[in-house]
């Protein structure tokens, strides 16, 4: 992406202006007292420096996000009114407007939905990292029909990405886990070619594993990918797990699920078992590669986190994360919730509030809502 992000700067005065903001607000929720409460409230304070300089410069300003994936329809589980509650309790005068995903419009990318958008706005800004994966109406048709720019944390994220790609310092780590192999081998490969190591852990480290020849037991794993995990190991900078924390495949696990203890194994696992965690020699060997980088990219937890019995692996991988000089990164909600959960988010250098667009800006080098940005006529 060589040309920069419209900014708003080149507006001048924004008094008396009516300013539409796509904020992502797909913020986590849960019921407290027979009412959804936004329970992480990052993405919301993330776009309140900007909401607070345009209502400061006299503009009139309403948001719009999608929340959940209604699909086109409306779902009262969907409405966003906690965090719309949550939006006022932070900074009063802005208004959100409901559910975008509450139109089909919005996913079909509809140019008369987008223009019902913008009807009755001067300008429009993108402060919606997190959504500029998605070509759906309120990214792609507002750039094209009023004057639009580029939310200060939008191009901050994707600055640093981008900056990060282009001339890391070296040795360059990426730590990428997660459940799915499915999901994460495109980024994986890209990483493998631009990272001096990559570091594989959580549910998709399985896959990696069967490559190598282990036994895996009844792990999350993807037949369909072993060959493309094995060329990845051959290339020789993946590091994977040599041992995980596991539990009888019949036993519950997640949060307040069980009591079982976990099993220790490795690295290969018995039938009838499943590793949910990595373990201790992974741990050392991880933080010691992590101690050795002078940035690091980090994306996806190494095990069930959000269940104690494996919240070791991730937590020990966030204290080493947190521990380096290095400048690190660090992008997708379950990665960001274990920082939280640790309380680390203060000790890296940069939290990516977008999980899919930070992934996919690292993999493709742009993203649709950004280029609506660049390409749009009235730059
Ligand atoms: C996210 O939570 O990653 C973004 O808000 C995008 O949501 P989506 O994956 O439902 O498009
Ligand atoms: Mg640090």
């Amino acid at each position: 992406m060589s040309q920069a992000l419209p900014s708003y700067d080149r507006w001048g005065s924004l008094k008396g202006k009516r300013i539409l903001v796509r904020v992502d607000f797909n913020a986590p929720v849960a019921e407290v007292r027979g009412r959804l409460e936004v329970t992480d409230d990052f993405r919301i304070r993330a776009a309140l420096p900007l909401l607070e300089e345009l209502l400061s410069r006299g503009a009139t300003v309403v948001a719009c996000t999608h929340f959940g994936r209604p699909h086109g329809q409306v779902v009262e589980e969907y409405r966003v009114e906690p965090v719309r509650r949550r939006l006022n309790e932070l900074c009063r005068d802005v208004e959100l407007m409901e559910n975008l995903r509450f139109n089909p419009g919005e996913e079909a990318d509809d140019p008369t939905f987008g223009a019902s958008l913008v009807e009755g706005f001067d300008y429009y800004v993108n402060e919606a990292f997190g959504a500029s994966h998605r070509a759906h109406a309120s990214i792609m048709v507002p750039p094209t029909l009023i004057p639009s720019a580029a939310g200060p944390n939008l191009a901050r994220e994707t600055s640093t990405i981008l900056g990060l790609l282009e001339s890391p310092a070296r040795p360059f780590v990426a730590i990428i886990g997660g459940a799915k192999v499915a999901d994460k081998l495109a980024i994986t490969k890209v990483l493998c070619a631009k990272a001096d190591t990559v570091i594989v852990g959580g549910g998709m480290a399985y896959t990696f594993q069967a490559a190598l020849g282990h036994s895996v037991g009844s792990s999350l794993f993807d037949a369909s990918y072993v060959e493309q995990c094995a060329q990845l190991l051959a290339a020789g900078n993946v590091v994977i797990p040599s041992d995980a924390w596991g539990l009888p495949s019949t036993s519950p696990f997640g949060a307040n699920a069980g009591s079982e203890p976990a099993t220790l194994f490795g690295p290969d696992i018995p039938d009838g078992f499943a590793g949910l965690d990595i373990g201790p020699a992974s741990v050392e060997q991880f933080a010691d590669v992590i101690a050795g980088a002078a940035t690091i990219l980090w994306n996806g937890p190494m095990g069930v986190f959000e269940d104690e019995r494996f919240s070791s692996g991730t937590e020990a991988v966030a204290r080493a994360v947190a521990a380096s000089e290095a400048v690190s990164v660090v992008g997708g909600g379950d990665s960001v919730a274990a920082l939280q959960t640790f309380g680390l988010e203060g000790d890296v250098s940069f939290v990516s509030t977008g999980g899919g667009a930070s992934l996919e800006l690292v993999e493709l080098g742009d993203l649709p809502g950004l280029k609506a940005l660049r390409e749009s006529p009235f730059n």
